[in-house]
């Protein structure tokens, strides 16, 4: 019987239930390698993406240390290794192939080698495909929305020794119960929700993580305080567009009001979210924002492209003067909030007055950060099929003229902060010295200061002496708790 026929035929609990049956055995062969051989077994995922493939590359994390498997820093270390993968721009996937390729030899080498790829590129079967006829070598395949199988997955490798693939065309119910490995102990992700409805023309991603489906709130809130009492000061709230939070629920909750219950929760002391949609921000949510004491002065807000034809051609559902009232909006309520943004260049049919729409809207909204794309062809999404496509030299002119206009701008916001006294949660050390720590503001610009590693976790008020480029150098001045 296959992995999908026993999958049919029982709950998600008795699910989970037999593949923490499965855990425990291959723990027990792992543990009795470890005493008759002294060899431990070694494990390593490759994460490629957002953060919602970092948030189950954790939970995988989880599952194959419970199964008795070290994690190492090295391919060639590692007697399992997993790429959890990425397919929003063609260059993530070109990552995935060359590592592929590169890994081959170690296939050859180490016989015992367990290979396994997942993630998002493997929701595409045009990828699955590619992966059976030219990369035979991969041990197994599975997709996102089938991750909580993988004990079960892992198991059927083991034992067959044939390439397993196992890729779920849908998305199930919200899988709640797994556990999760998390990399950072002071800033933790908590998914709100999973998936995207809104099908921007040039996006993959509802393709590859389904529909739009919230969590009940007594599972995020409960997850949130566990996570609180042991230690964690920060919680970015994720999902792909967490203003439509709550629309699957029967329970009436939105977004702003699960911020609010958040906000409540005893020790926590920062929340960030991401990412808003413009279409779906709503008054309630900004009001909410500065009312709640513990949510960040930061709102990252993609607006995509400055011109409305291109917006509209995009999918995006609202236009460039309704976003810039959103923008106006928040800095009312917020007067020193921050706004990052995505931006895509050379989507199809951008002219150079489209072009220029997004250079006057950088502008005129002043954003403190802005993660800027150059568009990127993806199969099966609307927009692979608009004519004309860009010439990918007239895309990388627009890309440098937008980050030479945009890049003196950011910096001279973070000039302006000169001598000001800064809030600063600590996240450890920098990545220069362990003397030199790393923490960032509410509004997330990056602060680096000298200090002891013990200020880890604290929330220190340092003064700006030296703003940099993107970030600030400067000096301790208190520690406030
Ligand atoms: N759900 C989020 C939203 O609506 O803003 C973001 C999801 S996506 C993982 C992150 C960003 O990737 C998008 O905001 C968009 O700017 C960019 N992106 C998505 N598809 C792209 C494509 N085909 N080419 C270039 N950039 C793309
Ligand atoms: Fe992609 Fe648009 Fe959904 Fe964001 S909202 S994940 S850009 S389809
Ligand atoms: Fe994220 Fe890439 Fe998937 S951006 S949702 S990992 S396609």
């Amino acid at each position: 019987m296959s992995n999908r026929e026993i999958l049919n035929m029982v709950s998600v609990e008795e699910l989970l239930n037999k593949n923490d049956e499965i855990i425990r055995n291959i723990r027990e062969i792992n543990d009795q390698i470890y005493r008759e051989e002294g060899k431990q077994k070694k494990a390593i995922i490759v994460t490629y993406g957002c953060q919602m493939n970092e948030h189950d590359s954790e939970k995988l994390d989880a599952m194959i240390q419970d199964m008795g498997y070290v994690m190492v820093k090295k391919l060639d270390q590692a007697d399992l290794v997993i790429f959890n993968t990425c397919c929003v721009r063609e260059n993530a996937e070109l990552k995935v192939y060359g590592n592929l390729g590169r890994i081959k030899h170690l296939k050859e080498t180490k016989k015992d080698l367990v290979l396994a790829v997942c993630g998002c590129m493997m929701q595409q079967p045009h990828v699955v495909e590619a992966i059976k006829k030219q990369y035979k070598y991969v041990d197994l395949v599975f997709g996102t929305h089938n991750l909580h199988n993988f004990p079960s997955l892992l198991e059927e490798t083991l034992s067959s020794h044939k390439q397993v693939v196992e890729v779920w065309e849908s998305e199930g119910d919200v899988v709640e119960g797994l556990a999760i490995n998390r990399k950072k102990d002071i800033k933790a992700y908590v998914n709100v929700m999973y998936g995207c409805d809104n099908f921007c023309a040039y996006c993959i991603v509802p393709y590859t993580r389904g529909r739009e489906r919230s969590r009940q709130p007594e599972d995020i809130l409960e997850e949130i305080q566990d996570l609180v009492n042991n230690g964690v000061k920060e919680i970015t709230l994720l999902g792909q567009n967490v203003n439509s939070y709550g629309k699957t629920l029967e329970s009436p909750m939105d977004f702003a009001d699960l911020m609010r219950k958040v906000n409540d929760i005893k020790g926590i002391e920062r929340i960030r979210f991401m990412t808003s949609h413009p279409k779906d921000i709503s008054d309630k949510l900004l009001e909410t924002m500065a009312e709640c004491e513990h949510v960040c002065e930061y709102l990252h807000l993609p607006i995509q492209a400055g011109s409305n034809r291109i917006l509209k051609a995009m999918n995006r559902k609202y236009t460039r003067e309704q976003y810039l009232e959103i923008v106006d909006k928040a800095r009312k309520l917020m007067p020193d909030v921050s706004i990052s943004t995505d931006l895509i260049i050379g989507f199809p049919g951008e002219t150079r007055a489209d072009f220029e729409e997004t250079l006057s809207l950088m502008k005129e909204v002043q954003f403190d950060s802005a993660f800027t794309y150059i568009y990127s062809k993806r199969t099966g999404t609307p927009a692979a099929l608009i004519e004309p496509q860009i010439d990918e030299a007239e895309k990388h002119q627009r890309m440098t003229e937008l980050l030479a206009m945009f890049n003196p701008m950011v910096n001279e916001k973070i000039q302006s902060h000169q001598d000001e006294i800064l809030e600063v949660l600590v996240e450890g050390a920098s990545k220069s010295s362990d003397q030199i720590l790393m923490g960032r503001t509410r509004q997330h610009v990056t602060v680096n200061f000298e200090g002891d590693l013990s200020l880890t976790g604290k929330l220190v008020k340092v003064k700006a002496t030296q703003p940099k480029k993107f970030s600030i150098f400067g000096e301790l001045v208190e520690v406030v708790r």
